[in-house]
């Protein structure tokens, strides 16, 4: 028998503990801590996990070690893992059930063709194929390339028979040696460990599909995340079809890019200019909307912010915020009651951000004042003018990071007129660029015609 040692091990981020507590240390978690027994190698030979001597598998020497990375073929995943796979890599893939894991996971699957396994633990090899179809696989995918099980052991074996170059594993929830109980957090971190253990062994790249459920309760994903070399995390808001890929975690490249894609009826596809996708259906007359720059990881993105201003007719003026936190809507409207004469106290207050993104970086603020000030004095801002800058509670109008490159891709969409927080620096740049200290001085730059 193995020594079996017991550890506590936190649901939430996965930190381990040799003393059960209520509340995580590490991520602050109330109750997330759970049991976890780890089977611990004692001597040679001892523990079979899933049929396979994990002492025997590290003096395998795999024949691909020291490998250059190899392209998924598709351009947004690659730059987001740094430039492609690595050998005997292992990458964890989360993100919430439906948004879009196994049909990513799929076209990369379809991309690398004879070099790839794809192992389903959801859906039989039918169901694969006819989504293979979907996302346009005209010349079909061997049969004996797909497998449907939930049988850990399975999997073990055939990837030590055959060795591909990259395999899927959809999902670690859905696998587990038989006669055990899945999805478990510490079932899932067993069965990761061998697979990792075996990637590296035989050289096979592993992308490991892990759900995350609504309000994290099989937080498998988040334990793996320690064990994994990266992490993908496909995300994006109800009712948008817009997708962004990121990498919380990344042993071979920045964690600061991000992935655009949209989901089509063909699969994902790549959103290689996402400015001009966002700004596609833009009204270019009306009240209350204007056009902003934010950055979002190492990208940035044009994207048109609304605001709808109507005088309440009884009670409580009503707000509701699409696209940004409400908090900081009522933030900018108290400023904007504050500092200039166009207060909406008596006024519900609508906003959007068009095209389904969800926007954190706070350059959008100014935006957000523009657009409100436009409805409120029913006056529209020029469609060649694009507004950026952070709001502070004095009014002021703050610096935004990166504001050179901003201003590029500004200018590459063929925008005229910027309105910026004041800067020292010279910026190389052919748009008419008109700095600004407070809110109020938008009124004059904006509104003054
Ligand atoms: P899926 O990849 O199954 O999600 P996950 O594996 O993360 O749970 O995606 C399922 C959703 O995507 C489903 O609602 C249908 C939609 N979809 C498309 O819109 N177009 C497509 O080509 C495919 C394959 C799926
Ligand atoms: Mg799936």
């Amino acid at each position: 028998m193995a020594k079996v040692k017991t550890q506590y091990l936190c649901g939430e981020c996965g930190e381990t503990y040799s003393k059960w507590q209520g509340k995580c240390a590490s991520c602050g978690a109330f109750n997330s801590i759970h049991e976890f027994k780890e089977a611990k190698l004692s001597s040679k030979n001892q523990v079979l996990r899933a049929g396979v001597d994990l002492t025997k598998l590290e003096l395998q020497a795999s024949n691909r070690r020291g490998q250059v990375r190899f392209s998924a073929k598709i351009e947004e995943l690659d730059r987001v893992l740094g430039g492609g796979f690595f050998p005997g890599s292992v990458v964890l893939f989360g993100g919430h059930p439906g948004i879009g894991k196994s049909t990513l996971s799929l076209q990369i699957f379809q991309k690398l063709q004879t070099t790839a396994f794809y192992f389903s633990g959801e859906e039989s090899v039918d169901q694969v194929q006819s989504r293979l179809v979907r996302i346009g696989g005209k010349n079909v995918v061997a049969e004996e390339r797909i497998f449907s099980t939930n049988s850990l052991e399975d999997i073990v074996t055939t990837l030590q028979t055959q060795q591909p170059q990259f395999a899927v594993i959809d999902s670690i929830q859905m696998v587990g040696v038989e006669g055990s109980s899945f999805g478990t957090m510490s079932q899932i971190r067993e069965n990761a460990e061998v697979l990792i253990k075996l990637a590296k062994s035989v050289g096979t790249t592993l992308l490991i599909i892990g759900h995350v459920t609504k309000n994290d309760e099989i937080a498998g994903p988040k334990v793996l995340e320690h064990l994994v070399d990266a992490v993908l995390y496909l995300e994006g808001e109800r009712n948008s079809e817009i997708r962004l890929l990121r990498s919380p975690k990344n042993r071979f490249g920045s964690t600061l890019e991000v992935g655009v894609f949209e989901m089509a009826g063909h699969g994902l596809q790549e959103l290689k200019n996402p400015s001009e996708f966002f700004l596609q259906e833009r009204a270019v007359e009306g009240y209350g909307s204007v056009v902003t720059c934010i950055r979002d990881g190492a990208r940035n993105f044009l994207l048109e912010v609304q605001a709808l201003t109507n005088k309440t007719n009884f009670g409580q003026p009503r707000r509701t915020a699409h696209g940004m936190e409400l908090s900081k809507v009522h933030l900018l409207l108290a400023v904007i009651s504050k500092y200039t004469p166009f207060g909406c106290d008596e006024y519900d207050a609508y906003f959007n951000i068009i095209g389904g993104l969800r926007v954190q970086d706070p350059s959008v603020d100014l935006a957000i004042v523009a657009a409100v000030l436009s409805s409120r004095l029913e006056k529209e801002i020029a469609a060649d003018t694009v507004v950026l800058g952070e709001v502070g509670l004095g009014g002021e109008v703050r610096r935004v990071g990166q504001l050179e490159a901003r201003l590029k891709e500004i200018e590459k969409l063929g925008f005229k007129r910027v309105i910026t927080p004041r800067y020292r620096e010279e910026f190389a740049t052919t748009l008419h660029v008109v700095k600004c200290n407070n809110v109020a001085d938008i009124l004059k730059y904006l509104f003054s015609k």
